[in-house]
């Protein structure tokens, strides 16, 4: 089955071409530095670039395949969370393409799309698994029971893990998007040299909290600035990742456990980082679990996790009405 996935729920335009769960081409139009002299995405320009990326992308993921819409089975299409003015980018240009070519189209959940994206990947995990989702507007855990099933475990109460590498990186002067700024500043660091707060909250809570990391990271900038010595640029960032990271890793672990699951998985542009890659993969031997991470171009926002996703909900429910929308909130949580 030949599926066109389209992706556009926040700064990423994306389109991919799967027959199956094969990959035959997985095109991205990156906005970074669009939006980084602003230190973070601002929607306006985010939905303007996108109406300029939507046609050329997915026609080079149709070339790049060596298709043609009519060759195509299925157009799958992000319905939310995001940003409206974003989503209603992709989602109407699927939604004209599918009628002139009269073809069917599924609307999907952009976290079903990153629960399910370890399936892109070689090594595949078998249901059911514990999913982390950890990116610039999500960190959640999901149990997945199965290609449609998931239950949210625990989300972030503040700022998304991703969010917060981008605030520190600002308060460091650093690039953006900060996270691989952050990170490769952090591999010459010490990790243990300041011990920032991890935001455990109340008794076998699966939520998270990561403003406090991100205000004490301020603070102990702030009195280093006043003790008019050199910022220690590097032993902050390995000691706030190290924080970011140990919360991550325990709190999915605590989930595992209490589902009774030994399959750990990751999904979510933060997912790209090395040390949260690095402690996941020992603490989940010590445990006993296994733990598998997509290839890191599916980490990030992507066509082909979306046209994954569509495949398994066009295969179940078939093909959605004309008359769906999109939406800022996902149902699952
Ligand atoms: O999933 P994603 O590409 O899209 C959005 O959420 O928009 O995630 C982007 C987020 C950003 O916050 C970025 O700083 C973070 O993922 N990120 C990282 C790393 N690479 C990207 N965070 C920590 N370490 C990294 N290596």
């Amino acid at each position: 089955m030949l599926i066109l996935g389209i992706e556009s729920s926040c700064d990423d335009t994306s389109a991919a071409v799967l027959d199956d769960h094969r990959i035959l081409a997985n095109v991205l139009n990156c906005q970074d530095a669009l939006h980084a002299p602003y230190g973070g995405v601002v929607p306006e320009l985010a939905s303007r670039r996108h109406l300029q990326s939507i046609v050329p992308v997915v026609q080079k993921a149709l070339e790049e395949a060596g298709v043609s819409l009519a060759d195509l089975d299925l157009i799958a299409v992000t319905r939310g969370p995001g940003l409206i003015g974003s989503l209603l980018v992709g989602f109407s240009y699927a939604r004209a393409l599918a009628h002139v070519a009269g073809i069917p189209l599924v609307g999907v959940d952009h976290m079903a799309g990153h629960i399910l994206s370890v399936f892109l990947g070689e090594v595949r995990p078998s249901f059911p698994y514990v999913a982390l989702i950890v990116s610039g507007g999500t960190s959640s855990l999901f149990l997945a029971r199965d290609m449609h099933d998931f239950t949210l475990l625990g989300r972030t109460r503040d700022d998304a893990a991703g969010e917060a590498f981008d605030k520190v990186a600002k308060l460091l002067g650093l690039g953006y998007p900060g996270g691989p700024h952050v990170a490769k500043a952090a591999a010459e660091g010490d990790g243990r040299r300041f011990r920032f707060p991890r935001a455990w909250l109340e008794e076998g809570s699966l939520d998270f909290s990561f403003s406090g990391v991100k205000t004490a990271v301020l603070t102990q900038l702030n009195q280093q600035r006043q003790g008019g010595g050199e910022i220690a640029l590097a032993d902050v960032c390995a000691s706030f990742q190290e924080a970011v990271v140990e919360v991550l890793v325990e709190k999915t672990l605590l989930a595992a456990r209490r589902q009774q699951v030994t399959t750990i998985v990751l999904g979510g542009g933060v997912s790209a980082n090395r040390r949260l890659r690095e402690v996941f993969a020992a603490r989940c031997q010590q445990e006993g679990m296994a733990f598998i991470a997509p290839p890191p171009q599916y980490c990030t926002d992507n066509g082909a996790m979306i046209a994954l996703a569509g495949l398994h909900r066009f295969t179940r429910h078939g093909a959605d009405a004309g008359d769906i929308d999109v939406y800022s909130r996902s149902p699952l949580g």
